[in-house]
């Protein structure tokens, strides 16, 4: 099969698809022949070696994919040969067929197409962990998600209005703020004015950091919570202590990728639970940026640098039938 490995190239070369062997499925996991698959950041700076893989992951890139179950290892009850499935794993999705856990794999719904499904795993699961089990969002409640324009933010949108929550955000164009806007987000600030800095937020989703994480804690109510996953701007932030104290603010860190197989698997079960079937419900889909082909790797990895995209940008798998 073709993937592609990160131990195959140095940082300024281009990302090649060379043969490999096709995964053996162990207990509970499936093999998946791959459709499709998501572009992250974690792959831009794994091409870039700026951090070491988490213990266990193997070398070919990829976080998220889409597919159809062509084997089951000995245990697997979920999933049976044939089944349409999307996928959240520690790594192998830029590959011809990836080894998925069962107990972080979702059926894929008959709505989405394998692009639309590869869009959504590394979002979706990230949005459970941060505003579900983390900040436990309440339905009367509103989120203020920055950098809302890009996956996370643009699955957010519909996912959390479905919930019953007031969903605003903040971009950094006034085309980015329509497309939010046309998505159904309440309200979306322009993020160098000062509007949003009056707001009166419950939750904030912030993978900025620096200043934006400082106002942030400045526009929460009492018992407010804010969930920092990434820290784009800065890693250092001057922080008022004295307004977490008496506005009983609670500050959640968090990262995906190295979590145990038991701890996705919680994620699996809410979302199986709670958002899978208001997904359907409401026909939710994560935008998709664009959708590039096996050969247009760098080109995908760069649009996404740029981070000047509109949801997710998703790779099809040619050979695909
Ligand atoms: N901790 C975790 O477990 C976890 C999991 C998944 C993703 N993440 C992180 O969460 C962030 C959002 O993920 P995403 O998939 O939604 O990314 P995305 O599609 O690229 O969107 C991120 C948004 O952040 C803003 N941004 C500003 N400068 C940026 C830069 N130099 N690089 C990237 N984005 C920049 C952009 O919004 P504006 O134009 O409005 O500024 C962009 O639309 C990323 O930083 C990602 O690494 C963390």
């Amino acid at each position: 099969m073709k993937r592609v490995s990160a131990d195959e190239h140095t940082t300024s070369e281009p990302l090649v698809w060379n043969e490999g062997l096709i995964p053996t499925a162990g207990p509970g996991q499936i093999l998946v022949r791959v459709a499709a698959f998501g572009i992250n950041h974690v792959d831009l700076e794994q091409k870039m070696k700026l951090y070491p893989r988490p213990a266990g992951a193997g070398p070919i890139y990829g976080l998220e994919l889409s597919g159809t179950v062509v084997a089951i290892g000995p245990g697997v009850k979920k999933f049976s040969v044939g089944d349409r499935v999307m996928s959240l794993v520690t790594d192998g999705a830029y590959a011809e067929y990836a080894i998925c856990q069962e107990e972080v794999s979702l059926l894929l719904p008959s709505y989405l197409s394998f692009e639309e499904g590869a869009a959504i795993p590394e979002s979706l699961y990230t949005l459970t962990l941060n505003l579900w089990q983390k900040t436990a969002l309440k339905s009367e409640e509103t989120v203020l998600i920055h950098g809302m324009a890009g996956a996370i933010g643009t699955l957010a949108i519909p996912l959390i209005k479905a919930w019953g929550s007031k969903v605003y955000g903040t971009v950094s164009s006034p085309v980015k703020q329509k497309f939010c806007l046309d998505l159904g987000a309440d309200n979306v600030f322009l993020r160098n004015s000062a509007n949003w800095t009056n707001q009166s937020i419950d939750i904030v989703l912030d993978c900025l950091g620096g200043e934006i994480f400082e106002k942030s804690l400045a526009i929460l109510n009492k018992k407010g919570r804010i969930a920092l996953i990434d820290c784009i701007y800065n890693e250092k932030a001057s922080i008022d202590l004295g307004s977490i104290i008496t506005k009983q603010i609670s500050i959640f860190g968090s990262v995906l990728r190295p979590l145990a197989i038991k701890e996705k698997a919680e994620l699996t079960k809410f979302i199986e639970l709670n958002l899978l079937p208001l997904m359907i419900q409401n026909q939710i889909k994560a935008p998709i940026h664009r959708i590039w082909s096996m050969h247009q790797l760098e080109e995908a990895h760069q649009t996404l640098k740029k981070a000047n995209g509109f949801g997710k940008n998703v790779v099809r798998i040619e050979e695909y039938n």
